[in-house]
């Protein structure tokens, strides 16, 4: 007899522990340094539209074909389309998971380590962006501060996966979540009260369309499937848990709200920081490590905000770490009959050997390049830039084309047969956008990716 498959406590297990796999450091790091990088409002409106059209019908087919095929990716994909080829295609959602988290769990290690530097006060001593830019450097120079916290987040992930979906995944959402949201709240209103934070407002709210170009616009979509966990299996994953009482439609559209929430809300806070102190907005990856140490120590109780700051971002990345290997350790427990508590582990420690390279990128191994990127941006670029937005094409082909909406639609109605009857249209517009618009937008996105399209583009 077969084990009882785990599932959610409640409904709101699940989108909290959804919730927090799509918050993460792409909405606390990344998002508010591309918006900078890209113009601040306008880019943000792309952003929105990106979200609305291809985020959210795209979130809903991943969902979809994890509860109704109540499996991890390979085993979902092969029990719904008993095909090779799509079970391969679940299978390099596994292999996502095991190079996204090994290189995401290393900036998420700098977010710990930044905790001790925040108490410390180590902060107080930069004169200028360019000292602490200075500092991290030498900080991530370091081979033994950069593996400690790194194996140290990887430890913190694997408790919690290790202690199962209700027990460990959901119950630890349940908790971080809600500090997560208080804390980002608590940073915003210190933000927006400084003198001169209007202008990083203005900057975040007031549109520039002279910024938008088709460059932004695949930026805003690339992040908008990174942002939202999609294209890898992780919400496929956590929608195998799903109840099929839930209703798939409004959890995800609760999901993208609050991703895009917090998204916006982080945005607020640095933005009006950064601008309160005078500082660059547009300093790219660096602006978390380099620019907001040195605005925290010139705003009225920066100290503590400081650590707040880095306790979130810890949290933020945390939630979605667990989610990352919650997809691999899936994999082993339901096709090769793992034990939970041996796949979590075995797979942790696989993981983290996989991402000591990266690591070491930025030390001892920062001259060893191959196709000119170091060990980390490859990883990086092969994951966030080919498989994500080539696992969310082959998602949308899946339902749209393959598996078919006569198949589709009745599994999608269970938990959702009130909302059907009453606002029809949902369907309708859901069927279109999944079927004719996210496959070109995001083939396009992909062309980008490898460089194909900005050849093209740079022809006209
Ligand atoms: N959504 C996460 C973030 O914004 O930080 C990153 C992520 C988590 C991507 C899980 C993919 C994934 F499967």
């Amino acid at each position: 007899m077969e084990e009882q498959r785990e599932s959610w406590g409640s409904k709101t297990g699940f989108i909290l522990a959804a919730a927090g796999s799509a918050i993460g450091l792409g909405n606390i790091w990344k998002f508010p340094y591309i918006a900078g990088e890209n113009g601040g409002a306008s880019f943000v409106i792309v952003y929105l539209i990106c979200i609305a059209t291809i985020g959210l019908p795209v979130l809903i087919a991943e969902i979809l074909i994890g509860r109704s095929g109540q499996r991890n990716p390979v085993g979902a994909f092969r029990k719904l389309s008993h095909s090779k080829f799509w079970a391969g295609v679940g299978g390099m959602g596994i292999v996502g998971g095991f190079l996204i988290l090994s290189f995401y769990a290393i900036i998420a290690g700098w977010a710990i380590g930044y905790i001790v530097e925040a108490i410390t006060g180590s902060f107080f001593d930069f004169v200028d962006p360019a000292a602490s830019a200075e500092y991290f450097k030498d900080l991530v120079g370091n081979v033994y501060w950069i593996l400690g916290y790194f194996i140290l987040f990887m430890i913190l992930t694997t408790v919690i996966v290790f202690a199962g979906v209700r027990k460990g995944i959901e119950r630890g959402s349940k908790i971080m979540m809600p500090i997560l949201f208080v804390l980002l709240i608590v940073l915003m209103v210190r933000g927006v009260t400084l003198d001169g934070a209007g202008k990083g407002l203005d900057f975040l709210w007031n549109p520039d369309w002279s910024k938008i170009n088709a460059n932004s616009i695949l930026i805003a979509l690339g992040h908008a499937f990174f942002t939202l966990s999609l294209g890898m299996g992780a919400m496929l994953t956590y929608g195998s848990y799903m109840s099929k009482k839930d209703n798939i439609v409004i959890s995800a559209a609760q999901i993208v709200f609050l991703d895009t929430l917090i998204a916006l809300i982080a945005g607020m806070a640095i933005f009006s920081s950064v601008f309160a102190a005078g500082l660059d907005p547009q300093a790219g990856p660096g602006l978390i490590f380099h620019t907001l140490p040195s605005v925290f120590i010139k705003m009225p109780g920066g100290y503590f905000f400081s650590i707040i700051f880095f306790i979130l971002l810890t949290l933020a990345a945390l939630t979605s770490s667990i989610s990352l290997l919650e997809v691999v350790v899936s994999y082993f427990v339901d096709e090769r009959k793992w034990k939970r508590h041996n796949a979590a582990i075995v797979l942790a420690f696989i993981i983290t050997l996989l991402g000591v390279p990266s690591a070491l990128s930025f030390n001892v191994l920062s001259d060893f390049k191959i196709f000119g990127l170091d060990f980390f941006a490859l990883v990086d670029f092969l994951a966030s830039n080919i498989m994500l937005p080539l696992g969310g094409l082959l998602i949308s082909i899946f339902v749209a084309w393959i598996w078919g909406y006569d198949r589709v639609i009745p599994n999608l109605k269970e938990g959702a047969q009130n909302l059907f009857e009453k606002y029809p249209w949902i369907i309708v517009c859901w069927k279109i956008f999944l079927k004719y618009f996210s496959p070109i937008l995001i083939f396009l996105v992909f062309l980008h990716s490898i460089g194909i399209l900005d050849k093209i583009i740079n022809l006209f």
